[in-house]
């Protein structure tokens, strides 16, 4: 018998402030993963400043592109398909991922894939469970938790989606983010409070659990930055968050020990007590969406999904069926994810034409 002939597909990302390159084998074989990413640009601003993300794209995309190709050993020709986000996210941002993509599909003749990014965040966990041997089982629930996004999914068997509960206002990464900003942690916010959280009590601050009205498998996260916001109001907190913020223009950046002896035990119990606020109302609407259509399987995606927290919250809930999470480099922003997403359209022929556009809107279902 013929041994089944190989098939690689090169991925690009491009929809927010992270220029990514990878090329993916067989829909499991990570053979290269290159991200260039915009944080020294837009930390000073305290968030992603979307005129600045497309000029640093544009900078970076030939050079990415290239350096995994190479550090793969794969030529362009030899290509399978080229996949690349076509939303949501930035729109001015996605357009550089997308138009260099097509100039490369155009020029050597290889198919273009367009992807969801949300899709992509998914076929993280996708690749690296069909890796170790360990496949997702479906339907799933997939829960994916980023800067941009939070958001429940069903996922069917051949990769069909609905729609199960979305945040109504910010998104889990974006609080992280607001909170620290207003702290004086400076931006991005999530792995900043993810570190000195286990040095604060959890349940020193008593948040309110936000009842949904509606859909109880919605979220919403604006109720608990305006506690933070009131918190910080009433305990007269000036003078640290000056002090942070001072930290925050000397270089090099500051690192956890930095932080601490700039963080008092209330602020740490503070932070403590939000990121498990956090945790609780995703991890009980995953739950409860996973009890509901009877998943088989739970997956966490997103930049989120790198909280340590979450992670020892979503092990030490015994839930009964597996929860999983991507490696840490595969949770936040990158190209294998959304190259790995391009494999079942691949099969099914599903090619974009050069005329698909950029969607800063698109859903996922
Ligand atoms: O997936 P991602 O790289 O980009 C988007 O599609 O948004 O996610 C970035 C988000 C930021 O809001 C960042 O604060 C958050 O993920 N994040 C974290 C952690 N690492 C990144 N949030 C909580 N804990 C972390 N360790
Ligand atoms: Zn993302």
């Amino acid at each position: 018998m013929p041994a089944p002939v190989s098939e690689r597909i090169l991925g690009i990302e491009s929809s927010c402030d992270e220029t990514a390159a990878a090329v993916v084998q067989d829909a499991e074989s990570v053979l290269s993963s290159v991200v260039a990413s915009q944080m020294s640009t837009h930390g000073k601003y305290g968030g992603v400043v979307p005129e600045l993300a497309s000029r640093e794209h544009l900078r970076a995309i030939v050079p990415v592109v290239r350096e995994a190709l190479s550090r793969s050993g794969t030529a362009l020709g030899e290509l399978a398909a080229i996949a690349v986000t076509v939303g949501p996210g930035l729109v001015g941002s996605l357009l550089v991922g997308l138009t260099y993509a097509k100039s490369l599909s155009f020029a050597t003749g290889v198919p273009l894939i367009g992807v969801n990014h949300l899709e992509g965040h998914i076929h993280a966990v996708v690749l690296e469970t069909r890796r170790e041997g360990h496949p997702v089982e479906y339907p799933a629930v997939a829960l994916v938790v980023s800067g941009g996004h939070t958001h429940l999914f069903e996922v069917g068997e051949g990769f069909q989606y609905r729609l199960l509960g979305r945040t109504r206002d910010d998104a889990a990464g974006e609080a992280f983010d607001k909170v620290a900003k207003l702290l004086g942690f400076g931006y991005p916010g999530g792995p900043v409070i993810d570190a000195l959280a286990p040095f604060g009590d959890p349940s020193a601050v008593r948040f309110s659990f936000a009842k949904m009205k509606g859909n109880a498998r919605d979220f919403s996260f604006s109720g608990l930055k305006t506690a933070v916001l009131r918190w910080v109001e009433a305990h007269d907190m000036a003078a640290e968050i000056d002090a942070r913020r001072a930290r925050l223009r000397v270089s090099p950046p500051p690192a956890i020990h930095d932080w601490l002896p700039l963080t008092p035990q209330r602020t740490l119990d503070l932070l403590a007590s939000f990121q498990q606020a956090v945790i609780t109302q995703l991890l009980t609407r995953a739950a409860r969406s996973a009890e509901d259509i009877r998943a088989r399987t739970l997956i966490v995606s997103g930049g989120v999904a790198c909280n340590a927290g979450l992670r020892a919250a979503a092990k030490s809930a015994n839930l009964p069926y597996p929860v999983y999470f991507p490696s840490i480099a595969l949770s936040t922003d990158n190209a294998a994810m959304i190259a790995a997403a391009a494999f079942p359209k691949l099969d099914r022929r599903e090619f974009s034409g050069l005329d698909i556009a950029a969607q800063a809107n698109l859903t996922l279902a």
